[in-house]
């Protein structure tokens, strides 16, 4: 899209400091802010507050000088010096309507990346094989799918990468299992089971954990017999989680999957390239690499290790090698890593070993996109009854069950098949939005009753409310994506929901710079908010002329296609009615 007008007046003040009008030298760079308080214009900027000092004027002398410099534009309509000095600028509202109409001519709505299209590595998902996907994986898939949308959508290419746990000691256990009780397929489909009994035969047999852990060293070794069963059970288990990304409408293919076993053949390599670099410092039989910046509370160096005294390899050293991967082969300008923010202190120090190893090459950034903790009602990680680990897909099912018996409640006439379909959308979206509405980095409470409730921030109401909007259009038999006429905004209810519909594209940038899908989530419950009081306020059905109701009919026409795609990027199916 053209730039939003909040962003035309920061250029146009930064092109006051080039002009001489203001002072240079201001950090960070000028900041234009969206209003809450639309009674004091649209933007404000408390430019003339931070410069006046530097520029020997009063704050208030600066603002007028400032206004009486600025080139008129036919986007604001006025500017007002308010307070100690705040600029504040009103938008024009006809402008504005020009450019709903112009978002509601394009099928994108408008909306385009602020920059150059990149190349994103996208770390998400990437359970550990041993075992069934459970809660633990349920946020890096589902906020990392999330802003893999948004980015998708802003015309950046994605390449998803699921750094599968498929390498591990525990394999040992399995392969021996697996050889001792050669398993069928059905079998082995129950992960959870199959884990238990192996992990139960390591506990309590000598014989059988010596021979778990030579066959790890076999299988490292690339021992043919080894690798065949360690693959059957791999492929088994890639197609359990291959079921459960469908089911979450979470978009990730097989061909996704680059899994920790991927790198096994470099990791000789980035150890010795280290060495090169002079890196590496052995420590009790360890080669290690230790960075002045990481130490403990009581000073003492904290090692990154990248390989163990036995010649075994390290989750870091993997770590290290997909880095480099990343760079030189995917050529990727960022890398993203949505993963528990509890291994922050690992990304922070993979990321500079592999900096000053010069393993990045072409300028990537590094960036860990952590996620804080989903806990139980109690404030507690989340567990089963028993205080085992709660099955992803156990809690699927429970959520449409739950969205199943809301529905029926609210429309008992349903047919069956229909009911049965909007429970999944809405059980499986209320999962996926309540995780989502919640700032990244924070630990949040799951909680089947608050996130399947019809009122709130949440995924019922979202889905309900456009519904509400496909509603009217049914009603007038007409297409959402085809009303004609233009734009006009007359009733505050249809300038303030106008306003907040023109921000998409910022919002979406902004999901994509910080990786936060909450601030997307906000945006639509606004929207929704904002198109309730309009939808109370400007009668459509009885509006006062035909212009009017075309008006009026366009405003809604692209809060529904915002909503529509804001929850499509969130990952959320929606529905026509329910
Ligand atoms: N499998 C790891 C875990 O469950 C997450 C891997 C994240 N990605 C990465 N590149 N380290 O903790």
């Amino acid at each position: 899209m053209k730039d939003t007008i909040r962003q035309l007046i920061q250029q146009a003040l930064t092109q006051l400091v080039n002009e001489g009008v203001l002072p240079e030298g201001l950090t960070p760079a000028i900041q234009v802010e969206n209003a809450r308080d639309k009674t004091h214009g649209d933007f404000a900027s408390n430019i003339a507050m931070m410069l006046a000092k530097p520029a020997g004027m009063k704050p208030r002398d600066l603002a007028e000088k400032i206004i009486a410099a600025l080139p008129a534009d036919e986007q604001i309509s006025k500017t007002e010096i308010a307070g100690p000095g705040f600029l504040n600028f009103f938008q024009n509202t006809q402008a504005l309507a020009g450019r709903l109409d112009a978002a509601l001519a394009d099928p994108k709505l408008g909306v385009s990346k602020t920059g150059a299209p990149e190349r994103v590595v996208v770390d998400l998902s990437a359970p550990n094989l041993a075992k069934e996907m459970h809660v633990g994986h349920l946020r890096s898939t589902i906020i990392g799918d999330g802003v893999a949308r948004v980015l998708e959508s802003l015309g950046d290419t994605v390449i998803r990468q699921n750094h599968v746990g498929d390498w591990g000691t525990q394999f040992g256990m399995l392969l021996a299992y697996l050889q001792e009780k050669p398993a069928t397929s059905d079998e082995l489909s129950d992960l959870e089971n199959f884990y238990r009994a192996a992990k139960q035969r390591f506990d309590e047999s000598e014989e059988f954990a010596d021979r778990a852990r030579g066959l790890v060293v076999k299988l490292q070794a690339g021992d043919p017999e080894c690798l065949t069963l360690w693959k059957r059970f791999n492929e088994i288990s890639l197609s359990h989680c291959q079921k459960t990304y469908e089911r979450l409408n979470v978009k990730l293919t097989p061909a996704d999957v680059k899994g920790e076993s991927a790198y096994n053949d470099d990791l000789a390599n980035v150890v010795s390239d280290l060495k090169a670099k002079g890196l590496l410092v052995e420590s009790n039989g360890a080669q290690c690499v230790f960075l002045e910046e990481f130490k403990t509370a009581e000073g003492t160096p904290l090692p990154v290790i990248v390989q163990k005294a036995d010649g075994g390899y390290l989750y870091a050293t993997t770590d290290l090698a997909a880095i480099r991967y990343r760079s030189n082969l995917l050529k990727a300008d960022r890398a993203l890593y949505f993963v528990d923010q509890r291994q922050a202190l690992h990304f922070q120090q993979v990321f500079e070993v592999a900096r000053r190893a010069g393993f990045v090459t072409n300028g990537m950034t590094m960036e860990h996109m952590g996620f804080g903790t989903m806990n139980g009602a109690d404030g507690r990680p989340f567990k089963t009854r028993d205080g085992g680990t709660v099955k992803l897909i156990d809690l699927l099912n429970e959520a449409q069950e739950r969205a199943y018996t809301l529905v029926k409640e609210k429309n008992p006439e349903l047919a069956e098949d229909d009911l049965r379909n909007i429970a999944r959308v809405v059980g499986i979206g209320a999962v996926k939005y309540a995780d989502l509405s919640k700032h990244r980095t924070s630990d949040y409470s799951f909680n089947f009753d608050l996130m399947l409730n019809f009122e709130g921030n949440t995924a019922p109401y979202l889905l309900y409310a456009y519904t509400r909007v496909a509603g009217v259009f049914r009603k007038l038999s007409k297409d959402l994506n085809e009303v004609e006429g233009q734009i006009s905004l007359q009733a505050p209810q249809e300038q303030d929901l106008a306003a907040r519909l023109a921000q998409f594209g910022e919002v979406l940038n902004n999901v994509a710079e910080k990786g936060t899908p909450h601030t997307l989530c906000t945006y639509l419950y606004d929207v929704a908010g904002l198109f309730s009081s309009f939808y109370e306020n400007c009668p459509i059905l009885g509006a006062d002329s035909p212009e009017q109701q075309q008006s009026r009919l366009r405003l809604a026409a692209l809060t529904g296609r915002t909503l529509k795609q804001g929850l499509e990027l969130l990952g959320l199916e929606t529905l026509e009615r329910m």
